[in-house]
């Protein structure tokens, strides 16, 4: 399934190449293959803007004297757009063009096969772009044991989740991968306090409910105890050298974590995430280190071993006391990803201020010839959550919020607007006792996600229950609503879906138009989301596709009139393009509200 703009892009790819053979010669197709949406109907729905920079390469010196005894040269850029237009191709997707200003070739594209292709939706599904299927890694979510997920892990997971529904839907092969932080120093000092505090631990397990305050004894000893602190360092050489009993007790505090963080998981409806985490380079960093010094990277440097990459500061091989750390196991990590799993693309999503580390390995990734076979590698960086008063988000007392309460109060709060509504005069919001707690789930999860998706995600956004909650705003409860309407008018007209097998959708009114020519670059912002791994674009487009679905609701009679079955099928068509969307957020909308 190729895209719509992909479709228009390569009339007029065939079209400059034709009228201009000179041109795909002399200058990259970016330069000089320039279609694009406009913003105003009035000017068609696509705009190709190749004239301007065409025209300049013909002015080009070399150009003129190839154009030499070429009688009519194009004198100005509406002249090029002319010479264009008169070669493209014989085609059912245009209806017309129109040249503009000094050159803009504004596009307007046949109804009839608007409306064709939007049948097609009807029958087959909302379908992906074309794509050749990769082996795609990624590593998101990737909290840290022994301390509390926070709202940096929840969006590293929103997102990630989100990049991997796209890159699943456009035919990838996606591993979620849990880089979970399992290993490092701090273990020294945890094992060493289970160890005194709970001496009989093997016997009895003890029950560390609460790993934070766990984690924040054990620092506080680790501060003021210098006996501790030795103990400590001791336990990391003991730990890495394989001791059971060091092992046994690491082993417990990671099955403590995980039962937490499964938790949040399961909440979110994040599955198939794979832990692999740090520990499970170990065994092979020593082979990379060797690797990477065969090819002549690596530097002695204060008895460390590094890796320079261009930065302020270079990557640490090995670190001065011989122990491995983040870069190590990092460098460990991509080279298995691109070489074990054979990956074509490997994605991280991480805070915003790890930018820099991961500029330095996808380098030293590079340099050392692991990217070969032309695998890509993505950092995909986020800004920082803030609570309502702009600074760091926190609870009232101070405390970092667990994440668990506060998807609690999300629902919590959606569940108290959901029978508020249900008691207000004229609502139509009709709900069955039994199905308000998992509506509110639905709606509350669904918020949350919605609220960090929606804005580009390298700026920080400011949580706040009621920005996301709000039922006019730009929010996943909105567009629920504007779901369940869509089917609640479908229901009401009581069509069989089968009774519309082989109904056009009408396009005649503006509205109609607008909206269908909408739904169809689904694909489009789709593949730009695999490419940009923005997920925000998601929610711009499922954003107007409610606001132009409510333009149309409108001005156009549904039910009743002559043209119902016709604008059923838009109904119908963007009923379940939402769906799509929503479902590549993460969200699922309920049928009814
Ligand atoms: N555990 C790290 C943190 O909490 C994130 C790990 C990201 N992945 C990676 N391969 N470094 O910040």
């Amino acid at each position: 399934e190729t895209t719509l703009i992909s479709a228009v892009t390569l009339l007029f790819e065939k079209a400059i190449a034709q009228a201009f053979p000179i041109v795909p010669e002399s200058l990259e197709k970016s330069r000089w293959l320039v279609v694009q949406a406009t913003s105003d109907a009035k000017h068609g729905d696509y705009q190709c803007n190749s004239a301007m920079a065409i025209h300049k390469i013909l002015k080009d010196k070399v150009v003129s004297h190839a154009l030499a005894g070429v009688a009519d040269a194009p004198k100005a850029p509406r002249d090029v757009s002319a010479r264009i237009v008169e070669c493209i191709p014989k085609n059912k997707v245009l209806l017309k063009t129109e040249i503009a200003g000094p050159g803009f070739i504004n596009i307007f594209l046949d109804p009839a096969f608007i409306a064709e292709s939007f049948a097609k939706i009807l029958k087959n599904g909302p379908q992906p772009p074309a794509s050749q299927p990769q082996e795609v890694v990624v590593d998101f979510s990737s909290p840290n044991i022994a301390k509390e997920m926070h709202v940096g892990h929840l969006r590293s997971t929103i997102i990630g989740e989100s990049i991997c529904r796209v890159l699943e839907f456009c035919g990838h092969r996606v591993h979620r991968i849990n880089h979970v932080g399992d290993w490092g120093t701090q273990f020294g000092m945890l094992i060493n306090h289970l160890r005194t505090a709970y001496p009989n631990f093997h016997e009895q397990p003890p029950n560390i409910s609460d790993l934070t305050t766990f984690y924040k004894e054990a620092k506080k000893r680790f501060d003021e105890d210098a006996e501790f602190k030795e103990a400590s360092r001791t336990s990391v050489v003991t730990l890495q050298a394989g001791d059971p009993y060091s092992l046994q007790c690491w082993k417990a505090l990671c099955d403590v974590s995980r039962i937490q963080f499964q938790m949040v998981y399961d909440r979110l409806e994040c599955a198939g995430l794979v832990e692999q985490g740090e520990s499970f380079y170990n065994s092979r960093i020593p082979d990379v280190v060797k690797e990477l010094t065969a090819k002549g990277m690596v530097e002695e440097s204060d008895g460390a071993k590094i890796i320079q990459c261009g930065k302020q500061f270079p990557l640490m091989a090995v670190k001065s006391d011989g122990g491995y750390g983040y870069d190590s196991t990092d460098l460990t990590a991509v080279k298995y990803r691109l070489q074990e799993m054979k990956a074509d693309r490997v994605i991280y999503v991480t805070d915003a201020g790890q930018s820099e580390h991961f500029e330095m390995i996808f380098h030293a990734a590079k340099r050392a010839g692991w990217c070969e076979g032309g695998a890509r590698l993505d950092h995909v960086p986020f800004g920082l959550v803030l609570g309502d008063d702009k600074k760091k988000f926190k609870t009232r007392s101070g405390e970092v919020t667990k994440l668990v309460d506060l998807l609690d109060e999300a629902v919590t709060r959606s569940l108290t607007h959901l029978r508020e509504r249900m008691n207000t005069e004229g609502s139509t919001t009709q709900m069955a006792e039994g199905d308000l707690e998992e509506a509110s789930r639905r709606i509350g999860y669904g918020c949350v996600k919605y609220a960090d998706l929606r804005q580009h995600r390298i700026s920080d956004y400011q949580f706040s229950y009621d920005k996301m909650l709000d039922l006019k705003g730009n929010t996943a409860v909105y567009l629920m609503y504007s779901y369940a309407r869509i089917t609640s008018i479908k229901a009401r007209a009581g069509v069989k879906l089968q009774d519309l097998a082989n109904v056009l959708p009408s396009v005649q009114h503006p509205k109609e138009y607008q909206l269908v020519l909408h739904i169809l670059k689904f694909p489009e912002v789709v593949e730009r989301v695999a490419d940009t791994l923005l997920p925000h674009l998601i929610c711009e487009f499922l954003y107007d596709t409610a606001e132009k679905f409510n333009d149309f609701y409108r001005d156009c009679h549904v039910i009743g009139d002559p043209l119902q079955s016709q604008r059923l099928v838009i109904c119908e068509v963007v009923a379940a393009v939402m769906k799509k969307g929503m479902s590549l957020l993460g969200i699922t909308p309920l049928e009814k509200i």
